[in-house]
């Protein structure tokens, strides 16, 4: 496994952007699986940028979002519906037709996941995975004990992820979904490429259990030890409880790259 450590969380953000920019170019009708959260909002802001001022052109990409709440309504400023375009669809020329983001609000959860493995079987894979990742090493949002070969399915969220996510849901916390439809392990692990990104002491022991830890269901994001391209882009708080990697090197500035 790769592990970039960054100064911080700029430069996290742009070292990210650098990777999604550079699968772009090299496959313009890339498929993505993308995040949101707080972490990933650098890396949109970013991409928006490169979009804007360097003409990096989205227009042939396909992306699908990893996962989403089920029972919000698709305008409600915590859904993730509203996260994407808010953040970055709305600002790229990403084109809408190739947008999928699970529908929560679908009467059958298991016939819209079921659809969606489909929907991303028929674009051929996904090319690149952008992940972030919970305090309890759950990827979008399979929570410890998710079996590996889970695919896409209505779930419901760890009661340490409700409390987690209630700063998205302002005056109202008691108003956080507890289900969600997410990619499953297999889905994500299915991915060509895999990059995750963390931020913050508050992940450096999920990154500890991820990179040093036992492969085991009940840290999801261990999982990732058995991919063969997945990379690791970090802050230094969220690198903090790693070992020193006797494989390191400086690539440039403000980052070190290290192979576990
Ligand atoms: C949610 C999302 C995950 C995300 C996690 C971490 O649970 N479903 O995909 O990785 O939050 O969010 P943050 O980046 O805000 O810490």
């Amino acid at each position: 496994m790769k592990v970039i450590v960054t100064d911080d969380y700029e430069i996290m953000s742009r070292e990210a952007a650098k990777v999604v920019a550079a699968e772009v170019k090299s496959k313009p009708d890339s498929v993505f699986a993308l995040p949101t959260g707080g972490t990933p909002l650098g890396l949109y802001a970013e991409l928006i940028r490169m979009h804007k001022e360097e003409g990096l052109d989205l227009s042939k990409v396909s992306t699908f979002n990893l996962d989403e709440y089920i029972g919000l309504p698709l305008n409600h400023e915590s859904s993730y519906h509203y996260y994407m375009y808010d953040k970055f669809f709305n600002h790229v020329n990403v084109s809408e037709d190739r947008v999928r983001i699970p529908n929560g609000l679908i009467e059958n959860p298991e016939e819209e996941s079921l659809a969606y493995e489909w929907a991303i079987k028929r674009a051929g894979g996904i090319d690149l995975a952008v992940l972030g990742i919970g305090r309890n090493g759950h990827i979008g949002f399979n929570e410890p004990k998710t079996e590996f070969g889970s695919l896409t399915r209505p779930i419901y969220l760890a009661k340490r992820t409700i409390e987690a996510n209630a700063r998205f849901f302002g005056e109202d916390p008691d108003s956080v979904p507890r289900q969600a439809i997410s990619m499953g392990i297999r889905t994500i692990m299915n991915s060509t490429k895999i990059i995750l990104l963390a931020s913050g002491a508050e992940k450096a022991r999920a990154i500890n259990q991820t990179v040093h830890g036992p492969v085991t269901e009940m840290v999801p994001s261990s999982v990732l030890q058995l991919h063969p391209d997945c990379t690791l882009i970090l802050d230094e708080a969220a690198a903090d409880e790693l070992e020193p990697s006797a494989n390191g090197f400086v690539p440039g500035p403000g980052t070190r790259t290290m192979i576990y």
